[in-house]
């Protein structure tokens, strides 16, 4: 018989009952449930998407092992290198931050954050979500690495100096009628800010991820298509001649950050708006453009980090464990005049980082909640917090909540902050980790099943659940 343990307030009390206490329990808080046989297998159902107004565009979004499709029994290991790659991913959000706020030159800030100056590419590749877009006239499709946290859009592109290994064809300009090249005096070109020379007049770009990786090539223009949802032409794109360090199926980047050269900047989108699915579903998603936000979302002043325009920070206003209120530094919401601080939400981070004393805090606040339920002592890999679920149907665990605006609160489902991290041996962690930096992320684990719509025009973060 399988055993459900319902670790609730009731619990608590019957025991405090049974053993005649007489003083009343602490003040209820609000629960979840968390369906860990559910976590172990996400559903498989077909999302019913309504159709989005005519003047958008939608792209489908897949999560990553739907192209890799790694080994299903290799659960742990796979999450291992997740991981890793995750760490890659905040060391070089921390590396970019890093050089915008110290304004040192790059050969500075590396050595502190790179452990070897070969090309690591975990970072990239750790996009987890693919993007399927159109490029040239007539359309080719391809997949691309969504990246909320880098501007320029690139694929790779023959002739070939250096390409990895993609799903699709590689791009070939001679395939396609719409391929124009920027020239070195075009605005587009001028709004570079890591710019190779020139060849021949021939506009070039070069992205550096801040760990090793690096795309360079010619600075083109080409049409864009979503889908059957329509086209844009003229859009600026890195065709990628020499590409080391992405460890990735897809054919390159989806810049869609918040800078001038990022693809919603380039198309003048109002908004644009994703999904992420579940881990490990099999399902997909869409990436929308130009679309309303959902009703029922709760949104947050777009903060803005004056020492570097890509990231986009939500100003959320408090962090709530069980419907309470956690006591974390004004600093931990707030982007200071230097650009430390603040909450930056990021498609291609998978775990939650945040700021050290607020991580504390909340931690707390969750364990301070959950006295019965089965800890594992010591740490998992990345998490502090971990328990044994092992024969368990369902656990109760207190909410975890971000605040809005008009304190509304965007109460996020169990599956989102309790992660199976060794499934076989049935380990479940609170899946969020303290970072030293001045600055938090919010990451993909957080998001999913969540719809956050990034309002361009309004300056707002919209995030509503389930709507996938
Ligand atoms: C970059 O760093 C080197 C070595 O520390 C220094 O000599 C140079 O002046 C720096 N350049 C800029 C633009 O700060
Ligand atoms: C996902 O779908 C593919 C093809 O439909 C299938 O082979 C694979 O086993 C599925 N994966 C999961 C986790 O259900
Ligand atoms: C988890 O709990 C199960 C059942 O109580 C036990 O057999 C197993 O050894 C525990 N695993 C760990 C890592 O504590």
């Amino acid at each position: 018989m399988a055993l459900s343990l319902h670790l609730t307030f009731l619990f608590l009390t019957t025991i405090m009952l049974a053993l005649s206490l007489t003083v009343s329990p602490t003040t209820e808080f609000s629960t979840t449930i968390l369906d860990v046989t559910a976590s172990l297998h996400p559903q498989q159902t077909q999302p019913n998407p309504t159709p989005p107004p005519s003047s958008s565009f939608t792209l489908q979004l897949y999560p990553k092992h739907s192209l890799h499709n790694p080994p299903q029994n290799d659960y742990h290991s796979n999450f291992l290198a997740q991981l890793n790659r995750d760490k890659a991913r905040v060391n070089s959000i921390a590396a970019k931050l890093k050089l915008a706020i110290s304004k040192a030159n790059e050969s500075e800030v590396r050595p502190e954050y790179l452990s070897s100056p070969v090309t690591s590419g975990e970072s990239q590749g750790s996009g987890e979500y693919f993007a399927r877009i159109g490029v040239g006239q007539p359309p080719q499709n391809y997949y691309l690495d969504m990246d909320t946290g880098s501007d320029i859009t690139w694929l790779q592109c023959k002739p070939c100096e250096r390409c990895y290994k993609e799903v699709d064809p590689i791009f070939d300009p001679s395939g396609s009628s719409s391929y124009a090249q920027i020239t070195c005096d075009a605005p587009q070109c001028r709004q570079l800010d890591n710019k190779p020379p020139c060849k021949d007049n021939k506009c070039q770009y070069q992205v550096n991820y801040g760990d090793g990786s690096v795309s360079t090539g010619d600075f083109i223009t080409e049409t864009v298509s979503f889908g059957k949802t329509g086209s844009v032409p003229r859009v600026p794109l890195g065709c990628g001649h020499f590409n080391v360090g992405f460890f990735t199926a897809s054919a390159g980047i989806l810049g869609l950050g918040r800078g001038p050269l990022s693809l919603p900047s380039q198309i003048k989108a109002t908004s644009f708006s994703y999904c992420l699915v579940a881990r490990g579903s099999n399902r997909s998603s869409t990436l929308d453009f130009n679309s309303a936000r959902p009703d029922d979302s709760v949104v947050t002043r777009m903060l803005s980090n004056p020492k570097f325009a890509s990231f986009y920070y939500a100003g959320f206003t408090a962090i709530s464990i069980g419907g309470q209120r956690v006591p974390v530094p004004v600093s931990t919401f707030e982007i200071d005049s230097s650009g430390n601080g603040g909450i930056l939400v990021d498609s291609g981070t998978v775990v939650t980082r945040l700021q050290n004393q607020a991580y504390e805090a909340v931690r707390d606040a969750f364990t301070s909640l959950t006295p019965n339920l089965p800890r594992v002592p010591g740490r998992v890999l990345i998490f502090d917090t971990c328990y044994n679920f092992s024969g368990l149907v369902t656990v109760k665990v207190p909410t975890v909540s971000f605040e809005g605006e008009g304190g509304k609160s965007w109460t996020l489902a169990a599956e989102a902050y309790i992660i199976p991290v060794d499934r076989n041996a049935g380990i479940y962690c609170f899946a969020m980790a303290p970072t030293q930096e001045t600055f938090s992320i919010l990451g993909n684990v957080q998001q999913q099943e969540t719809r956050v719509t990034f309002d361009i025009a309004n300056s707002l973060i919209g995030f509503s659940p389930n709507k996938c």
